[in-house]
């Protein structure tokens, strides 16, 4: 091994990973990236390994047979499991919340009463495990009335219902029909928030928060946010609706007293925490918290990133980010996510060849990041519901998505499917 240089491993296999790997990859800290069990654009840049992101004791082995010095766990089911306990058991360095601390997205339930303690506004909301005290409940509340999933349910957890009835067919189908197995046994009736939602994460070491731009998600599967909820079909990078002063205010009075909550509370938070807002003019109110970095916010993120990420990811486990600053391209970023027909309620066909990728150069201001992507017959293929996201830089937004989409014009498979509206018609 390169002298001072390090092992990293990259556990997940989604946008959010091939993204954590591009950054990483800049980085002159780095002797040999791994990912498991990765795709096929990250296998550009990693060494993929064929192991389970559930898998905690076949990954921990491995990063001690590698000599890993850094893991970063993308997805939030390791984490929640205790991914970082298990390694840390082992000596190990691993970049995450631990199994505790991960309650803030694994159960909502506790993410509320994190907020309650540190005096975080957000919607009013109770949690059930009765469907009939749940129906009495919803038949008091105003509509629209939001339902959620307690446990992690991959992003697909909340129904919004603009009926009482809806309410009721949404609650019975988590807590009676099993929708979401054990994550909807528990529900929470949430009061609806109007507004215009934003995406805010920050690393965190414990105590001290290091926050990223803000960035803006879109959950609906088709244009003008109709469709089904998804886990997020683009993204862009700043918002126009969180300036300078709002910015601040959301880091010193949510982002901030969060982590002080958790420390206190003997969760100390360390990773990734992403805030789901819903901001209206200067009032923000936190809808959800993450364990981790979004997807596809991490496309629209690190390509604006200047920094070096392993030393920052280094201080975070060490409890040192007060020494760091972050340095971000003044330029705009937008991410289009392309996907297989059919995600995210059916199955999706596997498999499909993606013609047109190699009409595309890769530069600072231009990236595909695949997601559910596979090496078949030396091409590239389809491996899942959301596939590639077309990432680029611009003078603004509305210049960086036009970059995305005549990008996206020489991308083909059967079935793809995309949004046109990311970084568009912005208020
Ligand atoms: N893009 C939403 C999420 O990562 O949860």
């Amino acid at each position: 091994m390169t002298k001072n240089k390090i092992n990293i491993l990259i556990i997940g296999q989604g946008g959010r990973e091939h993204a954590l790997a591009f950054k990483i990859a800049q980085s002159d800290k780095v002797n040999k990236i791994y990912c498991a069990p990765g795709n096929a654009g990250i296998a550009e840049i990693a060494e993929c390994v064929n192991i389970n992101t559930n898998n905690i004791e076949a990954l921990s082995d491995f990063a001690m047979q590698k000599n890993i010095q850094l893991t970063v766990a993308g997805p939030e089911d390791p984490l929640a499991l205790g991914i970082v306990n298990a390694f840390e058991k082992k000596g190990l360095k691993i970049f995450g919340p631990s199994k505790k601390a991960a309650q803030i997205e694994a159960s909502k339930t506790f993410a509320k009463k994190i907020m309650t303690k540190a005096n975080i506004p957000t919607p009013k909301s109770e949690t059930f495990t009765d469907i009939n005290k749940a129906n009495q409940y919803i038949k008091k509340q105003k509509t629209p009335i939001v339902i959620k999933a307690d446990g992690l349910a991959a992003g697909k957890g909340v129904a919004i219902c603009d009926t009482a009835q809806k309410a009721l067919n949404a609650a019975k189908a988590m807590l009676i029909k099993n929708q979401f197995g054990k994550s909807g046994k528990k529900i929470l009736i949430e009061e609806y928030a109007e507004g215009n939602e934003a995406s805010f994460i920050a690393f965190c070491d414990g105590t001290n928060i290091l926050p990223l731009p803000a960035s803006k998600d879109h959950k609906p599967a088709f244009d003008n946010n109709k469709g089904p909820n998804t886990g997020g079909m683009g993204a862009y990078s700043p918002v126009s609706y969180i300036n300078g002063s709002l910015y601040k205010k959301i880091a010193k009075t949510i982002m901030l007293p969060v982590v002080q909550a958790m420390k206190k509370s003997g969760a100390a938070y360390k990773g990734f925490l992403y805030a789901g807002l819903i901001v209206n003019d200067n009032n923000v109110k936190v809808l959800e918290f993450n364990c981790r970095m979004g997807d596809p916010e991490a496309q629209a993120l690190f390509i604006r990133l200047k920094s070096d990420i392993v030393p920052i990811m280094q201080a975070c486990i060490e409890g040192k980010l007060q020494k760091f600053t972050l340095d971000i391209h003044k330029k705009a970023s937008v991410c289009v996510i392309m996907a297989s027909s059919g995600y995210p309620n059916k199955p999706v066909e596997k498999g499909a060849q993606i013609t047109g990728l190699d009409k595309i150069t890769p530069s600072d201001n231009l990236f595909i990041f695949h997601s559910g992507t596979q090496k078949k017959n030396n091409n590239i293929a389809t491996n899942g519901g959301r596939v590639l996201g077309i990432t680029a830089l611009g003078n603004n937004i509305e210049n960086a998505s036009e970059k995305a989409y005549k990008t996206i014009e020489n991308i083909h498979w059967k079935e793809a499917f995309y949004r046109k509206d990311i970084g568009k018609n912005l208020a």
